[in-house]
């Protein structure tokens, strides 16, 4: 049973309604900032999920309404809105997943550490909460800048202490959704054919696509791989840009977090053959925390792809070293947010 989990079975969005396909519906999903240009979309997608028995809605204000709007798709997924601190914990209780995408978006000009001074705390509070009423859950950090909200929430856990670094995760899937359309773009694939691993964090040269282990494997000429790595690096202020202070990224991110949360799901369902990127507690490198391919099972995180970092080209090793004073600075800044407050 899949949804948009990766681009291997696409068409089962479109069977989720059909009679004749009716997977077990048992998981409860929690969405935190369901009323944003990305908590929308997302909750529309995943209502469509044959998995999800439950999808809980929560934001500061104006959920309601879109609750009662999704809850009238006849997929199997009972949808309730919460709104306000009041109904947070409620939101929360006997979850499997919690996505959190609460917080501001980026305007043109700004970075997305920029974004910091609002979203770390919007963060902490929103991860305080799921310590208390559902620490076994996944943990799915959308709100930016990843590369210090998932240390953000990693402290905070800790804690708490609740911290299992096996299920906290920084969502990065849009990172290797955009890789796979542009290599596909450029080079005349089948989108469904491609698949680009993509590891470092979530924000400017941190992000590296390792186009070294694009499949099908292609021959990119050196300057097709500095374009297309630039590309990927770039491509959420491309957004951002072109939404000229409409905010950032919200469908293609919906998208993609559609896609790892129904990869968790099916993880959590005993489906033993799912991998996604996402940005994690990690020993690949000498940082504390680094995206790269996982393979998730029903405890969260079984295994890591080294793998992918092993014979990397000459160019993806210069990349690689030259983003790691970036990534740790901002696991650093995450760190402090939580120390300071203590
Ligand atoms: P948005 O402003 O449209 O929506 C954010 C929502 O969060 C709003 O509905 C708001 O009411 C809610 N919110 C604010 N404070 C909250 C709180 N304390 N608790 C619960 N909800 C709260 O923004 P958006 O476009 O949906 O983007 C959300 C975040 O996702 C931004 O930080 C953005 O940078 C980030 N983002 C990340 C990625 C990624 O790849 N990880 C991609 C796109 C956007
Ligand atoms: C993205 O990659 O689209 C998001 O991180 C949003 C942004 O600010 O670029």
């Amino acid at each position: 049973a899949t949804l948009l989990a990766s681009n291997r079975r696409p068409e089962i969005l479109l069977r989720s309604s059909n009679h004749n396909f009716q997977p077990q519906a048992s998981f409860k999903v929690a969405v935190i900032g369901a009323a944003g240009g990305i908590g929308q979309p997302l909750a529309l997608l995943i209502k469509m999920s044959p998995l999800i028995s439950a999808l809980h809605l929560y934001d500061i204000a104006n959920v309601k309404g879109v609750a009662a709007d999704l809850s009238h798709c006849n997929t199997p997924a009972q949808v309730l809105g919460f709104t306000g601190p009041s109904e947070l914990a409620n939101s929360l209780k006997d979850v499997d997943v919690v996505v959190i995408p609460a917080g501001v978006p980026r305007k043109p000009g700004m970075t997305r550490d920029d974004l910091f001074n609002i979203n770390a705390g919007i963060v902490k509070s929103s991860v305080e909460a799921v310590a208390d009423n559902c620490p076994e859950a996944f943990i799915h950090i959308i709100s930016n800048p990843v590369n210090s909200t998932v240390p953000i929430a990693a402290e905070v856990l800790k804690k708490k202490g609740v911290y299992n670094p096996k299920k906290l995760f920084g969502v990065t899937t849009l990172d290797v959704v955009r890789a796979n359309t542009f290599v596909a773009e450029k080079k005349g694939l089948r989108l469904i054919d491609v698949d680009v691993p993509v590891i470092g964090g979530h924000a400017g040269i941190t992000i590296l696509p390792l186009l070294s282990r694009a499949k099908p494997s292609v021959k990119f000429s050196d300057e097709e791989i500095g374009e297309l790595t630039v590309r990927i690096q770039n491509a959420g202020t491309e957004v951002v840009e072109a939404k000229a202070g409409g905010g950032s990224a919200t469908l293609s991110m919906a998208y993609a977090a559609a896609r790892f949360v129904e990869s968790s799901l099916r993880a959590l369902d005993g489906d033993g053959d799912v991998y996604e990127c996402s940005y994690v507690q990690s020993e690949l490198t000498e940082l504390p925390f680094f995206a790269s391919r996982v393979k998730l099972g029903r405890k969260g995180i079984e295994a890591f792809v080294k793998s992918d970092l092993e014979g990397l080209s000459e160019y993806e090793e210069k990349a690689l070293e030259a983003l790691k004073p970036e990534l740790r600075a901002s696991i650093e800044k995450g760190l402090a947010f939580v120390e300071k407050q203590a």
